[in-house]
């Protein structure tokens, strides 16, 4: 009896998961494969790699199309968060884990399968996201992650590979892991795991080095309609056409990179270099706009949730109760954030200039040091003394 007996495992083209075909039903037992690769915009053609999986071994090999639904359901609520891992990493890489998934969750109860399988090593975080989402979706089924087991180095790997005609890679394999989709890219390793050393200009791809970017800024104007992004420069789009043309423009004035090292949930610190140009400015300008619409007690208490949903992404609880909690709370405090916010773009820097907004709390009546000036001042005295009493009270019994 091997480990499971129809598997769907997730397929990126690349040699490690290409490798897991063969492993699963030689090694495993498995008696049929079927591959899942998920487009989520990383930028190749998926056509060859359906093709390869079945020169792999798979039986089907599936491509699923779920750009605009990662943008709509993944990014968008995490937008609406402010999310930011440990305050930074707005989390491009983490968000997709639980799409991808869901998508294999899908595949396996449509085929019938008993396992889902991905090709993760046990060092990540993506294991832990992929693992306990699947379990989320659906407890009956088994995860198999061989790499996490098969202790075979990058050479052995592509040995073993070539037993079963699995093609060695033919470029000089990069040093970098990179991970890609529509959201940005996580390169890590190579000369990039000393903290100390700065990355070479090769490694990016999203964002241009400041020596190349424009030498006049640009100026964007983003829409949001309770607090999703919803046009750009006036002009309605949909959420794919959005976040491609944001990236776009703010990527060329050098704007989205993010060089930092993070704890991942496995106890590791790693140093990880991002580029996230599209999702990092929505994030700013929505927070901007959040700060015109939201009464300050909202928006302090926000805070709050915004740094524990970060963390519940991070950290592989896509699917579970205190997030869909925390949804439910993000989600009720976007009523009234629409409107609109004006961004500058310079030689690496995306500036708010400018926001307004219809359903604005913001009252120039109160605001305004001229004659208009509606506020009471007198009102501030009592106000004080109440405010102070406890500290007033304080001070007095302490000097006896
Ligand atoms: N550290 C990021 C995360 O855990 C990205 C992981 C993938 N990065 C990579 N270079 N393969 O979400």
């Amino acid at each position: 009896m091997g480990r499971a007996e129809k598997v769907v495992l997730a397929y990126s083209g690349g040699v490690d998961t290409s490798v897991c075909i063969p492993y699963l039903k030689e090694e495993w037992g498995v008696k049929e494969v079927i591959t899942l690769a998920a487009d989520l915009g990383q930028g190749e053609e998926l056509g060859p790699i359906q093709k390869k999986a079945e020169d792999s071994g798979a039986s089907i090999s599936l491509v699923a199309d779920a750009k605009a639904d990662f943008i709509k359901d993944y990014a968008f609520p995490a937008i609406q968060a402010n999310a930011l891992y440990e305050n930074r990493y707005p989390l491009s890489t983490a968000l997709a884990r639980p799409l991808i998934a869901k998508l294999l969750v899908e595949a396996a109860e449509k085929y019938g399968a008993d396992a889902v399988a991905h090709g993760c090593t046990g060092k990540g975080n993506d294991q832990v996201r992929f693992d306990v989402s699947i379990a989320a979706l659906n407890p009956n089924l088994k995860v198999l992650a061989p790499a996490r087991e098969w202790g075979m180095s990058r050479e052995q790997t592509i040995a073993y590979g070539e037993q079963f005609g699995i093609p060695a890679p033919v470029k000089k394999s990069s040093p970098y892991s990179i991970d890609r989709n529509l959201l940005g890219r996580s390169i890590e390793a190579g000369p990039l795991e000393d903290p100390w050393t700065e990355p070479l200009e090769e490694i990016y791809a999203m964002t241009k080095a400041i020596a190349d970017t424009p030498n006049e800024p640009d100026y964007i104007e983003i829409g949001f309609e309770r607090g999703i992004p919803v046009s750009l420069n006036g002009q309605f789009l949909a959420p794919l056409d959005l976040v491609g043309q944001l990236n776009e423009h703010v990527g060329n004035h050098g704007v989205g990179r993010i060089d930092m090292v993070e704890n991942r949930l496995v106890g590791i610190k790693s140093r990880e270099i991002y580029e996230a140009p599209a999702l990092l400015v929505l994030i700013q300008a929505h927070r901007d706009l959040e700060s015109l619409t939201l009464t300050a007690d909202v928006s302090h208490y926000k805070r709050g949730i915004e740094e524990t949903y970060s963390q519940l992404v991070y950290n592989g609880l896509w699917y579970s109760p205190l997030k869909g909690a925390l949804d439910a709370f993000v989600q009720q405090t976007q009523e009234r954030v629409s409107g609109t916010v004006r961004v500058k773009l310079f030689k690496g820097n995306a500036t708010i200039v400018g926001r307004k907004s219809e359903t604005s709390l913001y009252t120039p009546d109160l605001a305004t040091y001229g004659a208009e000036d509606q506020f009471d001042h007198k009102a501030a005295e009592g106000f004080i003394y109440v405010w102070g009493l406890p500290t007033r009270v304080w001070s007095e019994k302490m000097r006896g």
